[in-house]
């Protein structure tokens, strides 16, 4: 038996919140109703000061079961103790996929360990692993299922836009969602946007998307499947009237296509987008526009000073670097916002 606040129904409310300012709430136990009347449990009270808002008694209270909240928590009975600490335990949701790392020692438990991420997130149905790094030139990282139910294709939401792709046949990642939001943001009326390294279009759907009135969104990928969906998001999110899509490489696409034509250019190849600067100034408007250009660096000025030897003969300013996201350690992917002129 608990001990707890027999109430009437009509003061349950004004019981319940002198409970919590008192600290006098038993969190362990359940709160019961019955009848007429509402059974609060309590601990380390003093009679005196909630004796008007009912009588103090003893009742069986069911025990609060607490759910556990992290994987680490689900699986503390489950992994020892050196297991738990090799777990990895950031992961990526891409709509309702979770694509997660498994370490060398723990691949034999990959099941269990996939089964409790569907038992803590009931609106996920898969879970896959990383096979793999993200690699190659089109950036793709293999995935396998390790729990649940479909494939590798899923629609993920960003922006208010809606994404279709399979995570093991393109490249996407959602740690870019608030680069994308700081880059459709500066995105005028009436510009010409050029996205080198579309992918499946996040950049350009979303651009297409905030901003009606940018006069077009011409996007390349090498990828052809990474188009193909770009295309169906561009359709999906009905912004086919602005988006056009290229499979193909940027080098070649820009010079039989786009010589001289954008206000603004994105380069999101931080691998190899140094090589692709010569390409990125081509495709601006003659009197110039704004590249932006990411790389892997340690420090802001590698960035800078990366940037300023290889535009040393162009007009420019450095309008701003950001630190997007760590990517290795002691290296991180950062965007530098660069203002071309005449
Ligand atoms: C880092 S991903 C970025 C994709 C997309 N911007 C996003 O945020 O999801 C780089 C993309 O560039 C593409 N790519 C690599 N080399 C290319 C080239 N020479 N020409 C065009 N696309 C290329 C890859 O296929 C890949 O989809």
């Amino acid at each position: 038996m608990e001990k707890c606040l027999k109430t009437r129904k009509k003061k349950a409310e004004t019981a319940k919140q002198k409970l919590f300012s008192l600290s006098y709430m038993d969190f362990s136990r359940k709160t019961v109703s019955s009848g007429d009347f509402i059974y609060f449990p309590i601990k380390d009270f003093d009679k005196s000061k909630i004796s008007k808002l009912g009588t103090i008694s003893s009742k069986k209270l069911p025990k609060k079961i607490r759910k556990p909240r992290t994987i680490s928590e689900i699986l503390s009975k489950k992994l020892s103790k050196t297991e738990l600490t090799e777990l990895k335990t950031s992961f990526d949701i891409f709509g309702d996929i979770i694509l997660v790392e498994i370490p060398e020692n723990l691949i034999k438990k990959e099941k269990l360990i996939g089964n409790s991420f569907l038992k803590l997130y009931p609106n996920i149905r898969a879970v896959f692993k990383k096979t793999g790094k993200v690699s190659g030139i089109e950036r793709v990282r293999p995935a396998k299922r390790i729990a649940g139910t479909g494939t590798s294709e899923v629609n993920y939401k960003e922006s208010g836009c809606i994404f279709k792709f399979d995570i093991s046949k393109v490249f996407f990642t959602p740690r870019l969602s608030t680069e994308r939001e700081k880059i459709f943001a500066k995105v005028k009326p009436g510009e010409i946007v050029l996205d080198m390294f579309a992918g499946v279009g996040p950049f350009s759907v979303i651009i297409a998307k905030k901003q009606p009135l940018v006069e077009k969104v011409y996007a390349i990928d090498i990828n052809n499947t990474a188009i193909s969906y770009l295309r169906e998001n561009a359709r999906i999110n009905k912004v086919s009237d602005k988006v056009e899509a290229f499979v193909g490489d940027s080098k070649t696409t820009i010079s039989k296509k786009f010589k001289g034509i954008a206000d603004r250019v994105i380069m999101n190849l931080p691998k190899t987008s140094l090589n692709f600067l010569p390409t990125a100034l081509n495709a601006l408007k003659p009197k110039g526009g704004v590249l932006h250009y990411y790389t892997f660096k340690a420090t802001k000025q590698e960035v800078k000073a990366e940037v300023s030897a290889r535009l040393k003969s162009k007009k420019h300013r450095i309008l701003s670097i950001r630190n997007v996201k760590p990517y290795a350690p002691r290296e991180y992917c950062f965007c530098a916002d660069i203002k071309i002129y005449k």
